[in-house]
């Protein structure tokens, strides 16, 4: 079974100019894109993604970089997508990353690390719900999909 997804291409990397760059490093995966929204995050759904950070020391910079300004929103889905892009993402913190993985290659700090990625099956079904309504994800034909299964 396909699972599903939820990135954000954070402002950071709007403004550097790589939010086509990494959509691209996960298409060429052969990952799909099930949804996709450019936009600004309000406080109601900045709030609800980071609930569980809630009272952190790193909570207010946290919130005010995710409100910073535009970001994309998408949903990828394909086989094992969940652990997959978390492993293309890179490790939260800045010296445990490798290089290869967006966050290891292009960000020098654990604050603005360029993407989010759902960290499980329960966060994806969650943070998805937070962004998209279900009719905004969309089911479609793609050339890579017949090479997701035997
Ligand atoms: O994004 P990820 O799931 O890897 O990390 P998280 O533990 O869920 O933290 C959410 C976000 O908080 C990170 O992506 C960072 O932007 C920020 N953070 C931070 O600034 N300093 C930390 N020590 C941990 C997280
Ligand atoms: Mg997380």
């Amino acid at each position: 079974m396909a699972e599903k997804t939820l990135v954000i291409i954070k402002p950071d990397a709007v403004y550097r100019g790589f939010s086509g760059k990494i959509i691209n490093r996960f298409e060429e995966v052969g990952f799909s894109i099930a949804a996709m929204k450019f936009q600004k995050v309000s406080e109601k759904q900045a709030v609800e993604h980071y609930k569980e950070h809630e009272g952190r020391d790193y909570y207010k910079r946290l919130m005010n970089f995710l409100l910073s300004g535009p970001v994309i929103v998408m949903v990828l889905e394909g086989p094992d997508v969940i652990t997959r892009i978390r492993k293309m993402t890179g490790k939260t913190i800045a010296t445990e990353r490798e290089s290869g993985t967006v966050r290891g290659d292009y960000s020098v700090n654990n604050l603005y690390n360029l993407i989010h990625s759902s960290d499980s099956s329960e966060s994806s079904a969650r943070e998805i719900s937070i962004f998209f309504k279900p009719e905004e994800i969309l089911e479609y034909e793609t050339a890579t999909k017949k090479y997701w299964f035997f």
